[in-house]
């Protein structure tokens, strides 16, 4: 990482909103892509860089959803992609690279959480496979055009990170399944992605970031029963908001349009941010804030990419 791990003073607020990050930046002739884009910060994400001039892929796994949600948005074009299944991504890839586009910005944004122990292509962990196999080989096999684009490739992860390292002796939850800890997993494997990726990007004007949105009712809740979120203090028994730091769709959306956008970032690269800023490091008492040593660790993050190569067979930098 050649980027400090510290803020930079980027003057937003934790209740600065999407459409806040983007005022005065003119997106006219840029091509973004951003998976999930048709739900929850996806959603508020394509809206902000639509409005500010970008074309808007938006890749999905319920294209009829997408239709619905995205439906007469100008600039928007919808296409179909499971992040689960690598056929489905290498057809994605296959047809947008046919199409010859160069791709300026690239939001790794699509994500599931705490899901029931779920198994997708050879076996893999669901969470691990679609958070981060999925847009890994979505941007091995996208990078011509995205080495073309000299732009941004931002990895949505969570504050989720602190619940765990890489479970190097485990990856695929063999030997006993955690969904906190198969979360937690996968989040710290979207920002070691983006250190990995930055240090092999940089050199052809690439880079790459990750964040943490802030916390945000949406559908991502959908495999949490009731009964757990009353006891997290999220919700009363109604289902209405209780925790008062929850940030709206369109201010969750802020971080990772703020780290795919901003000026502010020009030159910087590797390095996970939160409330529209970099991040500090995490503190030692254990709090979810900042960012973990093992998220950020180089090694680590390239020992996760030579896996994930091996998993996948896919690799746009082979050494
Ligand atoms: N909300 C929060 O509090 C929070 C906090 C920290 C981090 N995050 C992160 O923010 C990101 C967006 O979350 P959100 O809250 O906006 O959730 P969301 O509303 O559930 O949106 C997630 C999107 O990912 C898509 N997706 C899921 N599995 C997919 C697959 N196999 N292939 C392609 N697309 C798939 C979903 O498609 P379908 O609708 O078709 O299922 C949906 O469009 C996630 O990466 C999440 O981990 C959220």
């Amino acid at each position: 990482m050649t980027t400090p791990q510290h803020p930079i003073g980027s003057g937003f607020g934790a209740r600065s909103t999407a459409e806040d990050v983007l005022r005065g930046i003119d997106l006219s002739g840029k091509l973004a892509l951003v998976t999930g884009g048709y739900s929850g910060l996806g959603l508020e994400t394509t809206k902000a860089l639509a409005n500010a001039g970008a074309r808007v892929v938006v890749p999905a796994r319920r294209p009829a959803a997408a239709k619905e949600a995205l439906g007469g948005l100008d600039g928007v074009e919808l296409d179909e992609l499971d992040l689960a299944d690598l056929g489905s991504v290498r057809a994605f890839a296959d047809r947008f690279l046919a199409t010859g586009r160069d791709l300026h910005v690239v939001i790794d944004n699509a994500g599931i959480m705490a899901t029931p122990e779920t198994r997708v292509g050879p076996g893999w962990e669901a969470q691990f496979a679609t958070n981060h196999l999925g847009h890994y080989a979505l941007v091995n096999l996208l990078w011509p055009a995205i080495a073309r684009g000299g732009g941004r490739v931002v990895s949505v992860s969570s504050a989720g990170h602190h619940r765990s390292p890489i479970r190097w002796d485990d990856v695929q939850f063999e030997r006993g399944y955690d969904k906190w800890l198969a979360y937690g997993q996968a989040k710290t494997a979207n920002v070691l992605f983006a250190v990995h990726l930055d240090a092999l990007a940089e050199e052809a004007g690439v880079r790459a970031f990750s964040l943490h949105p802030g916390g945000i009712l949406t559908p991502l809740q959908r495999h949490l029963a009731k009964e757990e979120m009353v006891a997290a203090g999220w919700i009363d028994e109604e289902g209405n908001a209780l925790d008062t730091s929850f940030k709206t769709p369109e201010q969750g959306a802020a971080t990772q349009v703020w780290a795919a956008t901003s000026p502010q970032l020009a030159g910087m690269g590797g390095v996970y941010c939160e409330n529209r800023d970099i991040a500090p490091p995490a503190p030692a008492t254990g709090e979810r804030f900042g960012v973990r040593d093992y998220a950020i660790d180089p090694d680590e993050a390239a020992r996760l990419w030579h896996l994930s190569a091996t998993l996948t067979g896919i690799n746009a930098f082979p050494s």
